[in-house]
């Protein structure tokens, strides 16, 4: 078991490469199951969430060739298998995405099972719209004793229109998926317009799908037969440029974040600005600079083109330093995913949380303390916290936030920052741990 351990205080300078979107490749990973041929992913991130995934396309059968760290050869041409086997439920029940596993072998082999997926846990994460897209589309789908099963008695899913009635990231994904071999015309309409949600929807295409409007509220697929290899290069982390934009609000310095697309950043570098951050745009780059005080501001997620929830907790860190008073506002998740807040606290930060919102009072200093991550971005939070504070930080559960960031301490370090990852002996975990 390994902790995140951060002396804080030092301005952040220098260059940090943004690496492939993680909600991307969670989605084109199970897509590939569909693609009968080679298909190469390049820019695919380095984090255990993609290992979890080419690991149970292995297991189904797939060749998985590794290129190099980023680069990846996948072949399901001879997969055959359209039930997860009990070796696997570990895996599946890690991570959210594996529920784009039903998508993928539905429109495959017209049948699949697998189990409820993991992933951060946000309080309730229904997936009514999955199996109601799913169930248009032709499918039986049985949700019970903590397995997803579909069947389409005939043979192949057909085409039709499906209205959201939520506008879903993974109802939005896994339907496309399955739509993308089904018989006939798909729309789906009131769906979720996200960076990833366009990738997957280009890397369908380029193994020969036909998917027109993703990026806009309505998306319609011609079903073809089958998908065939080919090549595709992902999109960088919305959320992971987003997450260093944030630490050098919280931290100081100036920072260019490079390899991003800054219209997939908007949201996040104009709310930065109204924080008195300087943020400067380049064609795929952008520099981040902050030497005086932050101002306070307040922000609601919604989702895209809205500010996205994936960034509320670490823009909260960042606030937590701004003097005056700032409203953080989720409008994506009930529930609020405010778990970060008891850590943020323990570091000396004032916030009190109302129902949706959580109500910031900005201190001069955080100081270093002893947290956790509690999800993913919510680790991402206290290690902005932790590069802001006073003192020493130590994060614990650091497996969430390797689920999602590509080298978190080799990037910080190199712009400067005092981050070090350490072995804890299984004993010496901090009490607060062992009570929560
Ligand atoms: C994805 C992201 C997650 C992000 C979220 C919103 C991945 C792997 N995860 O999660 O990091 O926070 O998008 O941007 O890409 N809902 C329903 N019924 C459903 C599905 C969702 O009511 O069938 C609700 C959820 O409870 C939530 C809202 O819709 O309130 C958005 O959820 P959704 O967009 O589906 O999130 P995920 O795809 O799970």
């Amino acid at each position: 078991m390994e902790k995140y351990v951060i002396q804080g205080g030092r301005p952040l300078h220098g260059e940090v490469e943004i690496s492939g979107a993680k909600n991307a490749a969670v989605a084109i990973i199970p897509a590939a199951l569909m693609v009968h041929g080679t298909c190469r992913l390049e820019n695919l991130p380095e984090i255990s969430d993609t290992d979890t995934l080419l690991h149970i396309l292995t297991y189904l059968g797939a060749r998985v060739n590794m290129i190099n760290r980023t680069t990846v050869e996948i072949d399901c041409t001879h997969v055959q298998m359209d039930i997860l086997p009990e070796r696997m439920w570990a895996l599946t029940r890690k991570i959210r995405a594996s529920y784009y596993l039903i998508g993928a072998m539905l429109g495959r082999f017209g049948r699949a099972r697998t189990t409820m997926p993991g992933g951060c846990n946000f309080g309730v994460r229904p997936i009514d719209q999955h199996i109601k897209g799913l169930t248009a589309l032709g499918a039986d789908m049985d949700v019970s004793g903590g397995f997803i099963t579909a069947g389409c008695p005939a043979g192949r899913l057909r085409g039709t229109t499906i209205y959201l009635d939520k506008v879903s990231v993974g109802a939005t994904i896994n339907i496309m998926i399955a739509a993308a071999t089904a018989e006939g015309r798909t729309v789906i309409e009131n769906v979720a317009r996200e960076p990833h949600i366009v990738d997957l929807a280009n890397f369908l295409n380029s193994m020969g799908a036909d998917v027109r409007g993703a990026g806009t509220d309505t998306i319609k697929i011609r079903g073809v037969k089958q998908l065939h290899g080919g090549s595709y290069a992902l999109i960088p982390d919305q959320i992971e440029a987003g997450t260093y934009m944030a630490a050098v609000a919280a931290a100081g310095g100036a920072v260019r974040v490079s390899n991003v697309i800054p219209k997939h950043l908007e949201c996040i570098s104009s709310k930065l600005r109204e924080m008195a951050v300087e943020v400067e745009e380049g064609d795929d780059y952008v520099l981040v600079r902050r030497d005086g005080p932050l101002h306070r501001a307040n922000l609601k997620t919604m989702p895209y083109p809205g500010f996205p929830t994936d960034m509320q907790p670490q823009m909260a860190a960042v606030l937590c330093c701004a003097p005056g008073n700032s409203t953080v506002t989720e409008g994506v998740w009930a529930g609020g995913r405010f778990k970060y807040v008891g850590e943020l606290k323990k570091m000396g930060a004032q916030i009190e949380v109302e129902d949706q919102s959580a109500f910031i009072q900005g201190v001069d200093k955080l100081t270093g303390s002893v947290v956790k991550a509690c999800d993913l971005r919510a680790g991402a939070a206290v290690v902005i916290a932790g590069l802001a504070a006073e003192g020493v930080t130590e994060v614990e559960d650091i497996i969430y936030i390797e689920r999602g960031y590509q080298d978190l301490v080799g990037k910080f370090r190199a712009l400067g920052a005092d981050i070090r990852c350490v072995q804890v002996p299984e004993h010496s975990r901090s009490a607060n741990w062992n009570a929560g």
